[in-house]
């Protein structure tokens, strides 16, 4: 495969006539356009001809009955074959190239539409392209990145494709906003007018365009048209399916390194992070802790009492995540592979053998998850790996990676299938199981998988981490537009590796990456084996210092963060998003070319310090109003772009005016996290006439129990009149008491707290309310100055 190129439409035979139920090739046999209209402006496109594409391999199918509203576009083929999106003024808002289209090239298929020149591009997944995807030509085909580059090639961050693919293009188009995502489990490609790019003209004066397409297979598309980056990306969301409310514990930090095996290594973390007072949740097992890496073994070297070692680490807070790899030791006498081979869940080469690969413990076997019983199968497995007490799951090599053999060679379907058939979903499918697995063992519990690879729709089982990147400040660049970007493409949950995997990260680049992905949705410290120690304490007392400073700050604001995710939850809302969802473009501000900056939800904004030695800044200031300077407490007019300098020990972080933010209390020296404490941040300078409103949601952040109406939902409403505050409350959904301090920034200097009448009072800890530092004894149903 060459990575650098695709087909290309010259070399496609086009449909040049719409008529009856077909969209007519010329000599060849016609294709029958199927067009579904799904609701609020979601389409699906699918183009059959039978004997071209006999197989319709599409085994995970997306939520298409999730949308309810009425459609206000229309989407259909007009005479002469061309695609077309028409608005409810009959505007044309997309085309397909005329007579150009719609194309086929043997079992190949391509769809050309017309590129219209203001139109911009995003999207497209786990990319290291930047943030926009204009001029660009690319593959989905997800791919074991350190196995399948030249390491120089890695190193600069050129790698593509990368262990993700998500066909996903999402067009700007002035103030339209057009999302197309292709629906297929293998190849894709896509060009975004890459030959306009480099020679700035067609050669033949084709009128530009841009195009998609897949080496075969149905040819299938959603187009979603909506008028902001929001919207359309919120229906995305809830079309590949929304990332659950994930554990609580899954958003503190994480730490991991090749080479930690078992207790020892375990127990020193646990001990190190106590003595630095550093909040930490997951200690993460590589590869070392298995018995000769054998999948779903642990090494008797590497344990003691395996089952209570794990539960003195999970009575104090700390939940072990081990690795699983797919791939089966081939091996006499492994019950694993024994029982595989038993229930033939086992991939097959053409010759209908088991299909054999290499990974860590030389030759492997391959569980095939496009069947029921291959995932029931595995998740048997990791049932009994959350009985043992391990607290969830690091799927990896799941791209799938086979070492030196043709990945090609594997097949799916007791052999029946190609490979490209499953190839893009195998690890969908390895998360789904083990998802499963976790489930089964704990059924209250929302299980909490990180996968390496994954495709549409991974997002209902499992978080993304960005794979092996480098200990370098090009990396650490790449790492916003990329995460940016899976988060546009219906990937929210993911992050990079943190200060960086390969190489060897030094105090300043330690620094740079944890001020930058401390606000991650995901944040993880892992190093390649081989390089210099990464934990957070190996930089030196300073490093130290400020790196556990932006941790403990993620932690305080973990009830910040568990609201964003239960907006994702349950309206496929991105989490950490770039400007330009939340803003749009004003004079002097062209938001959509910064990829160096980005929010975190609706409330907060990050302009972090990318270049070695770099000391200041630029920072756009988005929208009207204010923003609070977090460092200074400060408020600064929006609208326009500031220059700022930032010492060592601090980074650009804005927080915007209006808002209510929900915080722990105090400084987060462990990783205790109670979401019914809290201090309520009220983000209102002097003279703000804005009230701020938050319905904050609160549970016991690890069960299902919030689906059950356990759960606390209360309204707080925010207003400033000279240098006091006045809050009102109202509970929604009573639960446990809620204990709530009010802090207000800018010279407020009191509070009016009205409590609601009634039993619902008896909902908020009315005792401990807190301003400035001082206790307040509320009564219910009083107004209180404070
Ligand atoms: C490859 C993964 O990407 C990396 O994170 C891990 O440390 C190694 N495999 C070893 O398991």
């Amino acid at each position: 495969m060459y990575f650098q190129k695709i087909r290309h439409p010259s070399n496609f035979r086009f449909a040049t006539g719409h008529a009856g139920e077909s969209l007519q090739l010329g000599d060849a046999a016609p294709l029958r356009p199927c067009v579904r209209d799904l609701g609020e402006d979601v389409f699906h496109v699918e183009l059959r001809d039978d004997a071209r594409w006999p197989l319709d391999p599409r085994l995970l199918r997306m939520h298409d009955d999730a949308f309810a509203g009425a459609s206000t576009h229309r989407l259909g083929f007009d005479a002469d074959g061309t695609l077309l999106l028409e608005d409810a003024q009959g505007a044309r808002v997309l085309a397909g190239v005329p007579r150009a289209g719609v194309g086929v090239c043997g079992k190949a298929w391509l769809v050309q539409l017309a590129r219209g020149e203001g139109m911009r591009f995003y999207g497209q997944g786990e990319k290291l392209t930047g943030l926009e995807k204009t001029g660009k030509r690319t593959k989905f085909w997800n791919l074991d990145v350190w196995g399948d580059h030249p390491m120089p090639v890695i190193i600069d961050g050129a790698a593509d494709p990368q262990y993700a693919a998500i066909p996903y293009l999402l067009i700007r188009d002035g103030a339209r906003w057009i999302g197309v995502l292709v629906d297929h489990p293998g190849n894709v490609f896509m060009d975004t007018g890459s030959n306009w790019f480099f020679s700035g003209k067609d050669d033949l004066g084709a009128p530009p365009s841009l195009w998609f397409g897949a080496d075969e297979g149905v040819p299938a598309f959603y187009v979603i048209a909506g008028d902001s980056m929001a919207s359309v990306t919120r229906r995305l969301q809830r079309l590949v399916g929304v990332t659950p409310l994930p554990p609580l514990w899954s958003l503190g930090h994480h730490q991991c390194r090749w080479g930690y095996g078992g207790t020892r290594d375990l127990q020193w973390l646990d001990a190190s992070f106590d003595e630095h007072e550093f909040p930490n949740d997951g200690l993460w097992l590589d590869i070392d802790y298995m018995d000769d890496y054998k999948v779903f073994t642990t090494s008797p070297a590497q344990f003691g009492d395996r089952a209570s070692e794990l539960r003195a680490l999970a009575d104090k807070g700390r939940r072990v995540v081990p690795i699983l790899d797919p791939g089966v030791k081939v091996v006499d006498g492994y019950e694993v592979a024994e029982s595989g081979t038993k229930a033939g869940i086992f991939c097959k080469n053409p010759e209908g053998q088991p299909y054999v690969g290499f990974v860590w413990p030389g030759r492997t076997w391959f569980p095939d998850y496009s069947l029921p019983e291959g995932r029931a199968w595995w998740a048997g497995y990791a049932r009994q790996f959350r009985d043992w007490g391990f607290g969830a799951a690091w799927i990896d090599m799941n791209d799938p990676s086979t070492g030196a053999a043709e990945v090609d060679d594997m097949r799916f379907q007791h052999g029946k299938w190609d490979h490209w058939t499953y190839h893009n979903l195998y690890a969908t499918g390895m998360a789904q199981a083990t998802w499963e697995g976790f489930k089964a063992a704990k059924p209250d519990e929302r299980p909490f998988i990180l996968s390496r690879s994954a495709a549409t729709g991974s997002s209902r089982w499992t978080a993304l981490w960005t794979g092996d990147n480098w200990s370098n400040w090009h990396h650490l660049r790449l790492a916003i537009p990329c995460t940016l970007n899976l988060a546009l493409s219906g990937l929210p949950f993911n992050g990079p590796d943190v200060p960086g995997f390969g190489g060897h990260a030094d105090a300043e680049l330690a620094i740079a990456w944890y001020k930058a992905g401390a606000l991650f949705p995901f944040l993880r410290n892992h190093s390649v084996k081989g390089s210099v120690a990464q934990e957070p304490w190996q930089f030196g007392p300073q490093a130290l210092q400020v790196i556990r400073h932006f941790v403990r700050l993620r932690y305080k604001l973990l009830p910040y963060l568990y609201q964003l995710w239960i907006a994702q939850a349950r309206e496929g809302t991105a989490v950490m998003r770039p400007l330009f969802h939340d803003f749009d473009n004003a004079d002097g501000l062209e938001l959509d070319r910064i990829d160096d900056q980005f929010m975190v939800g609706q409330a907060i904004m990050q302009a972090p310090l990318l270049h070695q030695g770099q000391q200041q800044r630029t920072v756009a200031l988005p929208g009207t109003g204010r923003w609070m300077d977090a460092c200074s407490g400060r408020f600064v007019a929006a609208g326009r772009s500031i220059h700022v300098r930032s010492d060592a020990a601090s980074t650009p972080l804005y927080v915007r005016e209006g808002q209510l933010l929900a915080m722990q209390p105090g400084e987060r020296t462990t990783q205790a996290n109670d979401l019914s404490d809290i201090e309520l941040h009220a983000i209102l300078g002097a003279g703000c006439a804005d009230e701020a409103v938050l319905d904050y949601a609160f549970d016991d952040g690890l069960t299902d129990g919030h689906q059950r109406g356990e759960r606390g939902v209360v309204r707080f409403r925010a207003t400033r009149a000279g240098d006091a505050l006045a809050l009102r409350v109202e509970v929604l959904q009573a639960w446990r008491p809620l204990r709530v301090r009010v802090v207000g920034y800018d010279g407020a200097t009191s509070a009016v707290v009205e409590l609601p009448a009634g039993d619902v009072a008896q909902a908020l800890q009315a005792d401990t309310w807190i301003f400035a530092g001082q206790p307040l004894a509320i009564a219910r149903g009083a107004v209180v100055t404070v």
